[in-house]
């Protein structure tokens, strides 16, 4: 099988904003405690947090991690974690049913977001609290002195403000489960408030609107548009939250997954945008697509804990060959989309649905979909451009015309290097691709990555990276033609310079 795609510098879709390589840890299961955070641990510093867990995650170029939830923000109260640590209280975390210890709180992880080089996404509480706490908490991270809670961060040690630039309103406040759930409108009125109170303390921070938990909520739609109405000249931000799982075994339907998350995205523009006309306003409100992954191999598992433990091991998903496909194709999602979505954060970080594993007082360990976001996170900066693509298509169980080839290409300008992102949903054979990069004059390939294995349910275990990649790909570059042969079922990454 044979597939062409046109590479032309000046079709760009968007600089991307790195933020889109955002992550996630949320106070839930071994995420913060056992995860990045391990007092006593052989690899733990002065501070408790695991070295090796920061230098995985380091790797993995993450610019911006979300904190502290997730549905666990809903219930927070952030003064608990803040002070000295022999005062905070011990609570009944009700979003996911533990003890929440409050050893790790705002400063804690502001302070281990500065070790691996990220910056804080923070979300407030507007589940069971509201403008005062959400003010209040704007007001102790980012006052420089002499007030009341910016002093209150100075009397706990840290004398300079967190400059806290990207706040969400809030989580999932569509959804029944949610502590304190609410009608769009209820939403909408209390977001705007708050978003209107807490720039009142800082301008300068950007604001996230909670959209709908998922697209297949009843409320879908009408939510976003609701809460926009509300929030509009407020907020910067609508957010999105998405996961898949193959639960029927269905490898060419659940590979079609991200065509799915593209209909969502633009779904979502398209109510942004309805409201823009609505208002004849100026502003663009702009994506965050602040929760998505793979997430149903630990759904079993977790009905099966106990509740009120400490750190217990919930939603720990252990992914396979095939999920690495799939969370390359939503990268790819993103990226086509990069004129829109300008933050996403992939949920989450480290043991709960994530990239990276860890045992208690063990070893650390990269998941197989590590891979596909470390590559786009260090090789996807620069601009996106718009290749024209022509691919086989097949139909699946709840898609038609799934391109066997899914790809996009990102141009860095300062490095003069141009990366080529592609999967191939290809069940059985290779996929031939021919490139025409017409005006990158005189590029040579770098290397080309593969991630390929005849098992599509291979795992990686602390002992054994069964799923990696390597970079005996056979792509050449002949007078900018470049041709390559991608394996059936793989993730490629295809660098020029
Ligand atoms: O990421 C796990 C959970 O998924 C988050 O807490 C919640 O926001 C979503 O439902």
């Amino acid at each position: 099988k044979k597939a062409k795609m046109i590479v032309e510098k000046d079709f760009k879709v968007s600089e991307v904003d790195k933020r889109i390589y955002g992550s996630f840890v949320e106070h839930l299961g071994r995420c913060v405690y056992g995860g990045i955070y391990e007092p006593g641990h052989p690899e733990a510093d002065e501070n408790g947090f695991r070295k090796d867990v920061a230098q995985l995650v380091r790797e993995l170029n993450v610019p911006l991690v979300r904190y502290p939830g997730g549905n666990f923000v809903s219930g927070y109260n952030w003064e608990d974690g803040v002070g000295p640590k022999e005062n905070r209280p011990r609570r009944l975390e009700l979003a996911w049913r533990t003890i929440e210890t409050n050893e790790i709180g705002t400063n804690e992880f502001a302070d281990w977001a500065k070790l691996v080089g990220a910056e804080v996404n923070m979300a407030v509480n507007l589940g069971t609290r509201g403008v005062d706490a959400a003010r209040n908490l704007v007001e102790y991270c980012n006052h420089p002195s002499g007030t009341y809670y910016s002093d209150l961060r100075i009397s706990h040690g840290y004398k300079e403000p967190h400059k806290i630039k990207t706040w969400c309103l809030g989580n999932e406040m569509d959804g029944p489960w949610q502590i304190g759930a609410k009608t769009a409108t209820e939403y909408g009125r209390l977001a705007n408030e708050a978003a209107k109170v807490m720039k009142l303390v800082d301008p300068s921070i950007e604001l996230v609107a909670c959209g709908s938990s998922s697209r297949t909520m009843p409320t879908f739609a009408d939510w976003e548009a609701t809460v926009l109405d509300h929030t509009y000249h407020n907020v910067e931000y609508i957010s999105l939250h998405q996961y898949y799982g193959n639960r029927s075994n269905d490898i060419a339907n659940y590979l079609a997954s991200s065509l799915e998350m593209d209909d969502f995205i633009k779904s979502v523009i398209s109510i942004a945008d309805y409201i823009k006309s609505k208002k004849r306003s100026k502003k663009t409100i702009n994506l965050s697509f602040d929760e998505w992954n793979v997430w149903y191999h630990s759904n079993d598992a977790d009905r099966k804990i106990e509740p009120w433990s400490i750190a217990p091991p919930q939603l720990e998903d252990i992914y396979n060959f095939e999920d690495a496909l799939l969370v390359g194709s939503m990268l790819i999602t993103l990226l086509k989309n990069a004129d829109r979505v300008k933050i996403a954060c992939m949920a989450q970080l480290v043991n709960v649905i994530a990239p990276i594993m860890t045992e208690n007082g063990g070893p650390a360990w990269k998941q197989t979909i590590f891979y596909p976001f470390m590559h786009t996170s260090t090789f996807g900066r620069g601009v996106v451009l718009n290749p024209i693509v022509s691919s086989p298509k097949y139909d699946s169980k709840d898609f038609t015309d799934v391109p066997v080839l899914d790809t996009t290409a990102v141009y860095n300008e300062e490095n003069e290097e141009l990366t080529i992102f592609a999967v191939n949903r290809d069940l059985e054979d290779t996929l031939l691709l021919e490139a025409d990069i017409r005006n990158f004059d005189g590029y040579r390939v770098l290397e080309h990555i593969v991630l390929e294995n005849d098992d599509l349910k291979q795992v990686n275990t602390a002992t054994n990276q069964a799923v990696a990649p390597h970079t005996g790909g056979d792509a050449k570059n002949d007078n900018g033609h470049v041709t390559a042969s991608l394996p059936k079922l793989s993730w490629n990454v295809i660098r020029l310079k």
